[in-house]
């Protein structure tokens, strides 16, 4: 495991090791005001514990009219940060970093008005929900929604804010060209929604704030994705965490022989195109696959979701050695389900207790 333990810095911030906690959202923990919770605290602390280089903490909605579910967590308000700053001084306390990932859902919230760059139907897990096209005016509405919420996450004390340019949301509405269908410089230039926020946040928060992006790979196409990260990086993105972009609208492609997802591959070929760090991620089951995907790809960070959903512990274990647990694809916390009910925690659980 000598890159996975390998110390690491981004922009002066200095990391343990590169296994990062992606954002999860935690479902039917937070109340309609998105406010933060006793329990919000004591799992992020709880992962914090857990060995982590970093922690990307879930899509935090900037607006309650782009809420991704009604329990999201909230950052459209100021009275909201008194609760984050809560969560990022437990995971302090425990030696490990914290970025807040800031969140619009678009036409993929749950919302009777959905907005999106243009027109779009969207159909998801058997539902249908309509995007309407954005005016200028809510453009700009939303944007200065993001730029307040870093500023908030700032005040907050977290180390950086990663935007959701990705998943289907509405960064990565205006990324895909198959879903922007706009006229305007917001169309012919898929970045410049991104790119403004970036811009603005840069002017209001100190020079030391970091500011990444989880971007769709595939948008629709790999070039795609490399073009967005290069742009991204001209205008000095600190980092990139590679996901998939628009479902449904998307073209995913590796070379057959590639042994981990596509997502990955793609990582792999977007960081041969930028020098910011790349993240990775998607079905990284332990920590040799965490370490070969290191080297052979060349990201710099590998992302452990679901994995740390099993087990807290899973950066500590790894590290001595011990068995990780594994996801077992229950699929409860995707269900929005409480994650407490998780087979995989209580399968490892029980091997432990033997
Ligand atoms: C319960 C749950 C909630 C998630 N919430 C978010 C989120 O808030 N933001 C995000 O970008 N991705 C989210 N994801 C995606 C994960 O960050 C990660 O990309 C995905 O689970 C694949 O990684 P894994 O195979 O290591 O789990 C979520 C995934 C799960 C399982
Ligand atoms: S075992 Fe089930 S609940 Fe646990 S992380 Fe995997 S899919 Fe989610």
């Amino acid at each position: 495991m000598e890159k996975l333990f390998q110390p690491f810095s981004i922009k002066g911030l200095k990391i343990k090791n590169r296994i990062c906690v992606p954002p999860m959202v935690c479902y039917n923990w937070v109340k309609d005001d998105g406010y933060v919770v006793p329990k919000n605290v004591e799992h992020y602390r709880a992962i914090a514990k857990g060995g982590f280089g970093l922690i990307i903490q879930e899509a935090t909605c900037v607006d309650t009219d782009g809420k991704l579910s009604r329990d999201q967590l909230g950052i459209w308000e100021d009275g909201q940060i008194a609760g984050l700053k809560r969560i990022v001084d437990a995971v302090h306390r425990e030696g490990c970093p914290i970025f807040l990932q800031i969140h619009h859902a678009g036409v993929n919230g749950c919302q009777e008005h959905l907005l999106c760059p243009s027109d779009y139907e969207f159909h998801t897990n058997g539902a249908k929900r309509i995007g309407h096209e954005m005016t200028p005016e809510d453009i700009k509405k939303v944007q200065a929604e993001f730029v307040q919420a870093a500023v908030r996450a700032c005040e907050a004390g977290y180390d950086g804010v990663e935007l959701h340019g990705c998943h289907s949301y509405l960064m990565c509405e205006f990324f895909n060209s198959r879903v922007n269908l706009r006229t305007d410089e917001y169309g012919l230039h898929p970045e410049k929604f991104a790119l403004e926020i970036l811009e603005e946040i840069r002017k209001q928060t100190p020079k030391d704030f970091i500011v990444g992006i989880r971007l769709g790979a595939f948008e629709p196409k790999l070039s795609d994705g490399i073009r967005h990260a290069q742009i991204l990086e001209q205008h000095g993105i600190d980092f990139l965490d590679i996901s998939y972009g628009f479902s449904g609208e998307d073209e995913p492609e590796a070379p057959k022989d590639f042994p981990y997802k596509d997502v990955i591959y793609a990582a792999g070929e977007i960081k041969k195109h930028v020098s910011v760090p790349v993240f990775a991620v998607n079905s990284i089951t332990n920590a040799q696959m965490a370490e070969d995907i290191l080297n052979r790809t060349g990201v710099d960070m590998a992302d452990i979701g679901r994995g740390v959903l099993v087990n807290y512990n899973w950066a500590n274990d790894a590290r001595e050695g011990k068995d990780t647990g594994r996801c077992l694809n229950c699929k409860v916390c995707r269900w929005r389900e409480d994650s407490d009910k998780c087979a995989g925690r209580i399968l490892l659980n029980r091997r432990k207790q033997k």
